[in-house]
């Protein structure tokens, strides 16, 4: 390998996500909440979607036992809440208010989308596992112009100029593809 982890996790870091919280409960009432940037669509029909967990998160060991889970897509005005999920150990739930789902699944408020999962598949992802979950329901903000928290280069960035309107319907803007 011509590279080491630290130039490795540099490069990676050159790809701006979101972010996402995912959260369940445990079969015993335990709430299980953390916040992830590897949240990815994977399959329209059947309506699928993933984001993996390190194998070295305290929480792992219950992940690996939930047959469902939710989720949230964070908004721009969410850093702390982000904050507050991906702290090991931290009070995550304390003064927030939770949406019922659905199915009956905690949401969070606020978010710009929400979706409702039972597990389809798990894969081995090296040090991470990944969690491939089937969307059972859905939830979308009646927010429009509501801007997404983006991790890029290790930090929260924003979004400076916000979305450009849409160009005009005859624009072609997939010219070239
Ligand atoms: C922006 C951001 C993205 C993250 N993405 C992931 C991820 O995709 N997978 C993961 O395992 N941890 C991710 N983390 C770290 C977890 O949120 C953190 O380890 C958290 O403490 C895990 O919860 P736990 O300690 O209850 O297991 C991310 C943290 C931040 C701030």
């Amino acid at each position: 390998m011509s590279f080491d982890e630290r130039r490795f996790r540099d490069a990676l870091g050159a790809f701006p996500t979101g972010v996402a919280i995912v959260t369940g409960i445990t079969a015993d009432g335990h709430r299980l909440g953390m916040t992830v940037s590897s949240f990815n669509s994977v399959s329209t029909s059947p309506p699928l979607v993933l984001f993996s967990v390190a194998l070295r998160a305290h929480s792992f060991p219950a992940w690996m036992g939930m047959e469902r889970y939710s989720i949230n897509i964070l908004s721009q005005a969410q850093e702390d809440v982000s904050n507050r999920f991906a702290r090991a150990l931290g009070d995550k739930w304390s003064n927030l208010v939770l949406i019922d789902g659905e199915t009956g699944l905690p949401l969070l408020p606020n978010t710009l989308a929400s979706f409702e999962c039972e597990s389809y598949a798990r894969y081995d992802g090296g040090d991470h596992m990944i969690f491939v979950g089937r969307v059972i329901a859905l939830r979308t903000t009646p927010h429009k112009q509501a801007q997404p928290l983006i991790f890029y280069g290790g930090r929260y960035r924003r979004l400076d100029a916000g979305f450009r309107d849409m160009p005009p319907r005859d624009a072609n803007i997939f010219e070239g593809w």
